[in-house]
């Protein structure tokens, strides 16, 4: 007679764990997210536009963007808010920036995914130099 509720009881506690297991998935999609909203929705102003060197990167950790400069005059932006959990990357090393989290790292003229865990890559943003500044985001 004892074996049965034993039984019964085993498979609860398998069914309590794959419960967890959903709660877990939830929590790290919601994470993600939040990281898709990680592009200016307005007009961000990021100082003198020379401040970026041709062929080189800067960071602008507070703005969350990364701005590089393939040629004179010509600037790129992305996002520096990492696509694998919503950290903002902490460095730029020529072109190449890290994420402070878990060892992403990201080709910031590019966008493009250098090493996991991150598999998407940023989501570039409009940027233009005016008189002298850089602007990055929408036009309005
Ligand atoms: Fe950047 Fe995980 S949040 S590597």
């Amino acid at each position: 007679m004892s074996g049965l509720p034993a039984a019964r009881r085993t498979v609860l506690k398998g069914a309590a764990l794959a419960g967890a297991a959903g709660v877990g998935l939830t929590a790290c999609s919601t994470g993600s997210k939040g990281g898709a909203s990680a592009t200016p929705t307005a007009p961000v102003d990021l100082g003198a536009a020379d401040a970026v060197p041709v062929g080189g990167a800067v960071l602008f950790r507070d703005q969350k963007l990364v701005v590089s400069s393939p040629a004179k005059g010509e600037y790129k932006a992305f996002s520096a808010t990492c696509t694998h959990q919503g950290c903002v990357l902490d460095k730029v090393e020529k072109t190449e920036g890290s994420c402070p989290c878990h060892g992403s790292r990201f080709d910031v003229t590019t966008g493009k995914v250098l090493q996991g865990p991150a598999t998407k890559p940023l989501p570039e943003v409009p940027v233009r130099a005016t008189g002298g500044k850089l602007i990055a985001g929408p036009d309005k």
